[in-house]
């Protein structure tokens, strides 16, 4: 390489390569992305090599005010070497180097190669990537937890095989994300421990000849460890698996999410209703107002999966070490943390935004039989057998559904058919705050336990922010 040829390597070829192979093999508008954390990784590996003498004091110092002059440039037009015809974002900062500081730029790969550099540089712009995705979850987690403590007595119904199953509230419900949303950034928070140790040193696939200290290496671009097998440093791409996976199983919540409430603003359940923020019109039909930012959502899970499969795939049959198919790492991943960061930012908003029709969810919970699972429990309270108590409710449903009645409207001589255990008391049991508050286990659905869960949650918000 000099400074009109941006090639890296091509001392052994006779004829340059054909430009459609050129095409084909360049990455640079894919992995431009990874500029930033390139350069902070040279920047260290400049330190080793004056440490194991390769650079002395001025050849270093020369080297590290060039590359951050190039960090600022790239910093503030991150894509200014889009139309350049490098190969890569790793051929583009050596050039540049050598474009701006002469021969001794040829001085910075001494003992590196693009195998550890890219995995290097892969791993930084991955941990940044946690840090932002930490935030947009912890920001959802919290919208979700707002509105739990506005919607704490709506009432609402609660399905299993979306038919009527037993009244919950609307707090419960965001409950439940809060909790699915929390366990995606306890799997991002871990996965850090493992993606926090630096491959660079690893050279090609064996190691390198400079006497450098990796750990003090690693500790120069915030690495926590320095790898422990070179073969496995250069090969290993697990961090990207990890991360989509995290982000199939996060997108996959997003999704559940998208089609609760897609269900919930339909016309048939109207139990709330989508902010015109983030619903739009038909051309067609002025009526409209569809939920396009749920739909898209659950329709980006899809590429997401996607994605998480076709590294599985890409990896599958590749023999130790590195190897080009490992190049397209890249544009898999980048596409899909982009997907899940918009997806977790829009579901906010549309949370942010609803209007719940309380009313109308109490009315509906009224609906279903959905308290006749507390006319078995009453019946068990009095001493029959929850099996045969079943039995018996099943039969004052059928009852029920043929007199169009809800089960609180029948009188008493109708449930003393049955059995003469059923009292006068069997009344209160049946309102729809009684099935509610009657749920007191932990984790259960009772006014009480859910108040509790939020003053919980927020405690431990409060103590995460002040420790
Ligand atoms: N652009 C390559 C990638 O993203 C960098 C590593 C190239 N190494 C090599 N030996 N050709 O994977």
């Amino acid at each position: 390489m000099n400074s009109d040829n941006p090639k890296l390597w091509g001392g052994r070829f006779f004829k340059k390569s054909h430009p459609l192979f050129q095409r084909f093999n360049n990455s640079l508008s894919i992995d431009y992305r990874l500029a930033k954390y390139d350069i902070l990784g040279s920047i260290a590996w400049s330190k080793s090599l004056l440490e194991c003498r390769v650079l002395t004091v001025k050849e270093q110092k020369s080297i590290e005010d060039a590359l951050y002059v190039l960090l600022k440039k790239v910093s503030s037009k991150p894509d200014i070497m889009l139309n350049s015809q490098c190969e890569d974002i790793h051929s583009w900062v050596e050039y540049k180097l050598i474009n701006m500081i002469g021969t001794l730029g040829k001085k910075l790969h001494t003992g590196r190669s693009r195998n550890d550099q890219v995995a290097t540089s892969l791993k930084l712009w991955c941990k940044d990537s946690i840090y932002n995705l930490i935030l947009y979850l912890q920001k959802i987690q919290y919208t979700f937890i707002l509105q739990a403590e506005i919607s704490f007595k709506y009432i609402m119904p609660g399905y299993t095989h979306l038919q009527r199953a037993q009244p919950i509230t609307f707090s419960f419900w965001c409950l439940a994300y809060f909790e699915m949303f929390k366990r995606d950034e306890e799997r991002l928070t871990n996965l850090l421990s493992r993606i926090n140790i630096s491959p660079l040193g690893s050279g090609a696939l064996s190691g390198t000849f400079c006497a450098i200290d990796r750990d003090k290496l690693a500790t120069y671009m915030g690495f926590g460890d320095s790898t422990y097998n070179s073969l496995d440093a250069v090969s290993d791409r697990d961090y990207v698996i990890e991360l989509l996976s995290i982000a199939s199983i996060s997108m996959m919540h997003l999704s559940r999410f998208a089609e609760d409430l897609i269900f919930f603003n339909s016309n048939e359940a109207n139990f709330i209703e989508l902010s015109d923020y983030v619903t739009s019109g038909s051309s067609l039909m002025p009526q409209k107002k569809n939920p396009d930012a749920l739909e898209l959502i659950r329709g980006k899970t899809g590429r997401v999966y996607g994605s998480l499969i076709s590294m599985l795939v890409l990896l599958k049959g590749l023999p130790l070490s590195y190897n080009k198919d490992m190049q397209e790492d890249k544009e898999i991943l980048f596409g899909s943390i982009e997907i899940w960061e918009n997806s977790l930012n829009i579901a906010e908003l549309v949370l942010q935004t609803i209007r719940i029709n309380s009313q109308h969810c109490l009315k509906i919970a009224k609906h279903g039989y959905s308290n006749a699972t507390e006319l078995t429990d009453y019946l068990v309270k009095k001493g029959m057998s929850f099996r045969e108590s079943h039995h018996v409710v099943g039969k004052i449903v059928l009852e029920a559904i043929d007199k169009k009645s809800f089960l609180e409207d029948l009188s008493i001589e109708v449930f003393q058919k049955y059995t003469p255990l059923f009292q006068d008391d069997v009344y209160e049991k049946l309102s729809l705050l009684s099935c509610i508050n009657s749920k007191t286990s932990k984790g259960g659905v009772s006014f009480h336990q859910v108040l509790s869960s939020i003053k919980n949650i927020k405690n431990k918000l409060h103590e995460n922010i002040f420790s």
